[in-house]
């Protein structure tokens, strides 16, 4: 994992102005405005994309091809390119998502937990398949939650390791991208004592996935040892959902997403007190 942030001022100038229906930044050290696009990010629109601007008017194509990401950072909650995390709540605070499904996959958790939006659903059931050929069996064992259902999660925390171990492990209502409905986390139930347990990443299902979620939009959120960085502990089991071009483009960079979108790093909340 590099802790360094890949993209210079001058590729950041670069992608505000090739930037047409793309997300808004949340900050760029040249674009402090931090206004909110309501329009959903898609990585296949028709026409000029995020991945494929318009190069015409560059003075320096080159160095752009070489380090500009495909997407960029969002603060509409309805992008799949949402920034969320102890520094960038969801906005509402409260949010929800108007396109939740259920996935047709092996459902081992709440039912209250049981859903995704469409994009990352679909998506789900492309992976699951995909580690099944390969003899990987796979579950969903919480998906999309609720601010209030988040509430639950967070305080059944602090109630058993306290505050303090607790934002280490479970984001506070309105912070974790669980409620944006692209956010996932799995399982194998073949080893049932590596759930939601770092072990995970060490069975062949938890290193299948690291492996290939990429190649169906998914990265493991929280990466070993960057927990000043995403301000969570290493979670083999939890996948973020941002689209396959950004997937991939992530993992071959190796970064975490706040380094790849150039954003600040979330160690803590910006209210430090508990609760
Ligand atoms: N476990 C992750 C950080 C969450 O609660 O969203
Ligand atoms: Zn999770």
């Amino acid at each position: 994992m590099r802790l360094f942030r890949p993209v210079s001022v001058t590729l950041v100038a670069a992608v505000l102005l090739v930037a047409c229906d793309a997300d808004g930044p949340i900050t760029s050290p040249s674009a402090p405005d931090q206004s909110r696009h309501s329009t959903l990010a898609s990585e296949d629109p028709g026409g000029p994309s995020e991945a494929e601007p318009d190069r015409s008017t560059e003075t320096h194509p080159d160095e752009d091809t070489e380090e500009r990401p495909v997407s960029e950072a969002s603060a509409d909650p309805n992008s799949i390119h949402v920034l969320v995390n102890k520094r960038n709540p969801l906005d509402p605070l409260d949010y929800a998502p108007s396109d939740l499904v259920t996935p047709e996959v092996a459902l081992h958790g709440p039912q209250e937990a049981m859903q995704l939006r469409a994009e990352p659903a679909e998506a789900l059931e492309e992976l699951f398949a995909a580690a099944d050929q390969e003899g990987h069996s796979l579950s969903m064992i919480s998906g999309y939650r609720s601010y209030d259902y988040q509430v639950q999660v967070y305080d059944q925390h602090v109630a058993a390791n306290g505050h303090e171990a607790a934002d280490r492990i479970s984001a506070r209502p309105g912070h974790s991208e669980h409620q944006t409905g692209l956010a996932v986390d799995i399982d194998t139930p073949n080893a049932a004592e590596t759930t939601l347990n770092q072990a995970f990443g060490d069975t062949p299902e938890g290193q299948w996935v690291a492996e290939n979620s990429h190649e169906f939009g998914f990265i493991i959120r929280y990466p070993q040892g960057a927990e000043e960085i995403t301000g969570f502990s290493y979670e083999p089991w939890h996948l973020r959902y941002v689209g396959r071009e950004t997937a991939r483009d992530v993992v071959e960079r190796d970064l975490t997403l706040e380094q790849y979108w150039d954003q600040p790093p979330a160690p803590d909340y910006l209210d430090s007190e508990g609760g």
